[in-house]
């Protein structure tokens, strides 16, 4: 039977990793898995409860209360918070300026790696978010690390919103991933970092069809040089 990877992708806000990382499991018949959607699921928890994000003790409360499971959807994964779908709901401002303070928690990340990782033991799986080649799957078969531009990342996030019919403004978002970024790459546990054995890829310039043709090629080469292992 052909080996099955595990591909990592990681990067900052908007530089699109779920849309390549989707893409990508639906042309080789893998599992797509967005962690960032559980960050986001359990922050929209916590606003619910009205925990304040920077209280770890209250937000470890509501976070150890909470289920977090996700399904294949038409257009990425579908997202559950105790058994509800919450998949719209998570795309939202209000969670967007929330998540990176409540990610950053210890035991909020603790909750969601050993379930992530329990989702890529078999094999087949592409797994996006901050800290997968780094810390979630550091034996991965492929790691991707793809950014963009700041300016970029915000028009294609605004373009993204707008499409959801999220009312949103271009410059509040590029507010909200310019603090993202900082909070993400600054934050004490498993902050968003290059791992020493990714492919980087700038996708500024680039278009989601030559960015997911690009990683299939590399996949394929490392298929290629599994079997000859
Ligand atoms: O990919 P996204 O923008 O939906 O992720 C939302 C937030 O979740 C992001 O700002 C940081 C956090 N995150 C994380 O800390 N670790 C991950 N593996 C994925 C996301």
């Amino acid at each position: 039977m052909e080996k099955r990877l595990v591909v990592a992708i990681d990067g900052p806000a908007g530089a699109g990793k779920s849309t390549v990382a989707r893409k990508v499991a639906e042309a080789l018949g893998y599992l797509y898995i967005d962690t960032g959607a559980m960050y986001r699921a359990l922050t929209l928890a916590v606003l619910r409860a009205g925990a304040p994000v920077d209280d770890a003790a209250a937000v470890t409360a509501v976070v150890q209360r909470c289920r977090v499971s996700l399904a294949p959807g038409p257009n990425g994964n579908r997202v559950f918070l105790n058994g509800e779908e919450v998949t719209g709901e998570i795309r939202t401002l209000a969670v967007s300026n929330a998540v990176s303070q409540v990610a950053a928690i210890p035991a909020v990340r603790q909750h969601l790696v050993e379930l992530q990782r329990q989702l890529a033991r078999a094999g087949g799986v592409v797994m996006d978010g901050r800290d997968i080649g780094t810390v979630v799957l550091p034996n991965a078969d492929l790691k991707i690390f793809l950014t963009a531009s700041l300016e970029e990342r915000a028009r294609r996030r605004y373009r993204e919103t707008q499409a959801l019919g999220h009312g949103s403004n271009l410059e509040e978002i590029r507010k909200n991933l310019e603090e993202r970024d900082r909070l993400d790459s600054g934050r004490a546990t498993s902050p968003l970092r290059i791992a020493e054995d990714a492919v980087v890829i700038d996708t500024t310039d680039w278009s989601i069809e030559q960015v997911v043709t690009h990683v299939l090629r590399l996949c394929r080469r490392r298929l290629e040089a599994c079997c000859t292992e």
